[in-house]
């Protein structure tokens, strides 16, 4: 039996009350959050305008969990340095995004940062496949991006597997994650098709249970999933 890595959560501060961040960066922390998930959004990439370097410096601030900047903006080389210094740990661009991807790789090995893409649900994985061997993350949308609380598509169940098998044929050890809609279905579903990493903005934030809760129920669905059935036993 092949061994799995323990799934991870990242609680997507978009869905948190900005009036309350330190508030809503203790909780996670007390829920067992891995990471915390950080929306970047230009206005011109995606219809949706939500933070800065700023704000990711405060957040540095407040926590030592890693931080994952998401950046949905069109022009992600302009960034990279402003976001390394604000305190993020991963950073990621979109494959649709304009950057020049051989020299934004570059630029996050000088800046000694991890490097991920994220593709976009109707984007060819064959936009990923050349940047596998380079990258440390790979996040697969299962929303449009730009907006939290939408529904998870379901089509991208089969591209999570898509880029599971990409992944394993690689030979690395990239993280798979999977962004948008995830609660405790979806996280079990997109789970089974080979995500390792959750996002999971209001499901943790958005429905009047605490971050704690929702964190605990999520985890708990996975355990369920992984847990023996007991007619096997
Ligand atoms: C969408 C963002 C997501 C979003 C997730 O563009 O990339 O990270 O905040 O929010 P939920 O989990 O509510 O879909
Ligand atoms: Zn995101």
């Amino acid at each position: 039996m092949t061994l799995q890595p323990r799934p991870k959560l990242a609680p997507s501060l978009l869905s948190a009350d900005f009036g309350n961040l330190a508030h809503d960066i203790s909780a996670a922390e007390e829920g067992g959050a891995d990471s915390l998930h950080l929306d970047i959004m230009d206005g011109h990439f995606v219809p949706n305008i939500s933070f800065g370097p700023a704000v990711v410096k405060s957040v540095r601030a407040r926590t030592s969990l890693p931080l994952d900047v998401h950046l949905m903006v069109s022009d992600p080389g302009r960034y990279l340095t402003a976001f390394a210094k604000a305190g993020g740990d991963v950073l990621v661009w979109h494959v649709e995004s304009n950057g020049d991807f051989s020299s934004l790789l570059e630029e996050t090995r000088k800046l000694k940062v991890k490097a991920g893409v994220a593709i976009s649900p109707s984007t060819p994985f064959s936009r990923v496949v050349e940047l596998l061997p380079k990258v440390d993350e790979l996040i697969v949308m299962s929303v449009e991006p730009g907006f939290s609380g939408q529904k998870f598509i379901p089509g991208m169940l089969s591209r999570i597997s898509e880029a599971r098998e990409l992944i394993d044929r690689s030979g690395r050890n990239i993280t798979l994650s999977v962004d948008g809609g995830i609660n405790d279905e979806t996280v079990v579903m997109a789970a089974e098709a080979g995500a390792d990493f959750f996002v999971c903005g209001n499901s943790v934030y958005g429905n009047g249970k605490t971050p704690q809760e929702n964190l605990q129920a999520l985890r708990a669905a996975l355990q369920r999933r992984s847990a023996p059935s007991p007619k096997h036993t």
